[in-house]
């Protein structure tokens, strides 16, 4: 079983690399970010200088990742790829930073996951490009420093919030990607398809669109589902009907709620009356930190209207309700003052 989550998640991230952009001309929708960083990328390209420091932040599968190899080819240099919780030591940054040709880019994935005596030892190499390192110990210490190349740092995080300001600052682009809308999220599925040589229609790409929770890694494995049922059940061609069917077959939420988005919505429905109900107390409730809440699970649900929020806490909205199919005398309403239909709108 073991052996075949690996060979199962393998696939998946092959699946994934054949998908991704591989420049800006290819990366759709996120207008602002992109404008942005084409207009750094050639501006540095202009100069003849690397470009400056990125911070992508933003929930999973959005494109950070993407877009940091897209600057890469852009710029024309090197990614050097590494995540936070690796790079353990500042000797482990000492021999990753002095490997680099000038002007490549380091990539260092759930940078908020990075230790703080490692961030402190990259603050002079971002600012300065020089490491200074500690060799031996006790009465023999000394400190020694290297020159590094100058490069680039693109750094991810899911957790923007968990970025020191030190660390912050140093970032000339600080970029935060959103979720999708239908549209672009259907562009994306359409060249997906073309990539994997399926046909599909306009309507079958706005039907996985519209299950894929604003995201494109979501939107490209949803795909891939559908296209096996395409294949095996219908003419190989993905139509709205096909794509519901095998959608439906699969148990995929109609709005593209995984099971955290409605653990959190049932949470406050049933546990706390609808709400208003404290973002420390929900995380205590569902066992999940706060910040998680708010920065990964949350913005969706805001965004699609299904939370909001008040002074008084987080409530649930009546469409919330009703897109849950949840009867609103079953979530025990009937309980709350008046005051709270009419914060319902109900
Ligand atoms: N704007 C886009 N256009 C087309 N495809 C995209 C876009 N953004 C992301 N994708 C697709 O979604 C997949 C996931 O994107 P990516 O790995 O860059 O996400 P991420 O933000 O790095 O996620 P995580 O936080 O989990 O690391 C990519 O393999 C790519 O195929
Ligand atoms: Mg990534």
């Amino acid at each position: 079983m073991e052996r075949l989550n690996e060979t199962l998640n393998k696939r998946d991230t092959s699946f994934d690399n054949n998908l991704r952009p591989l420049a800006f001309s290819d990366f759709r929708g996120q207008d602002k970010v992109r404008d942005k960083l084409m207009l750094a990328v050639e501006a540095a390209r202009r100069r003849g200088d690397p470009l400056d420091h990125v911070l992508l932040s933003g929930p999973p599968g959005l494109g950070k990742t993407t877009l940091a190899f897209i600057l890469g080819k852009e710029m024309g240099v090197s990614v050097k790829t590494t995540s936070g919780p690796v790079i353990d030591k500042p000797g482990d940054l000492a021999g990753l930073l002095t490997s680099l040709q000038p002007g490549d880019i380091v990539f260092i994935d759930e940078i908020h996951r990075m230790q703080r005596s490692v961030e402190e030892y990259l603050y002079s190499a971002m600012e300065d490009f020089v490491i200074d390192i500690m060799i031996d110990q006790g009465p023999n210490a000394r400190s020694i420093r290297l020159d590094v190349p100058k490069f680039t740092l693109v750094g991810a995080t899911t957790r923007s919030g968990l970025i020191s300001s030190p660390m912050r600052s140093r970032f000339g682009l600080n970029c935060r990607l959103d979720y999708y809308g239908n549209e672009e999220l259907a562009d994306i599925v359409t060249r997906s398809a073309g990539k994997l040589s399926v046909g599909i229609d306009k309507g079958g790409a706005l039907e996985v669109a519209g299950r894929s929770r604003g995201t494109p890694r979501i939107a490209n494995n949803l795909l891939r589902r559908v296209r096996d049922y395409a294949q095996v059940r219908a003419d190989g061609h993905i139509t709205r009907q096909v794509a519901a069917d095998a959608l439906a077959l699969l148990e995929i939420d109609p709005y593209g709620l995984d099971e955290m988005d409605k653990r959190l919505l049932e949470t406050i429905i049933y546990k706390f009356n609808c709400g208003p109900v404290g973002l420390g107390t929900l995380a205590v409730a569902v066992g999940e930190e706060q910040d998680t809440i708010e920065e990964v699970y949350e913005p969706y649900l805001i965004q699609e209207g299904y939370i909001d929020r008040t002074p008084r806490g987080r409530i649930v909205t009546k469409l919330c309700l009703d897109r849950l199919g949840i009867n609103p005398s079953d979530a025990r309403i009937a309980d709350q003052p008046g005051a709270r239909q009419g914060e319902l709108g109900l």
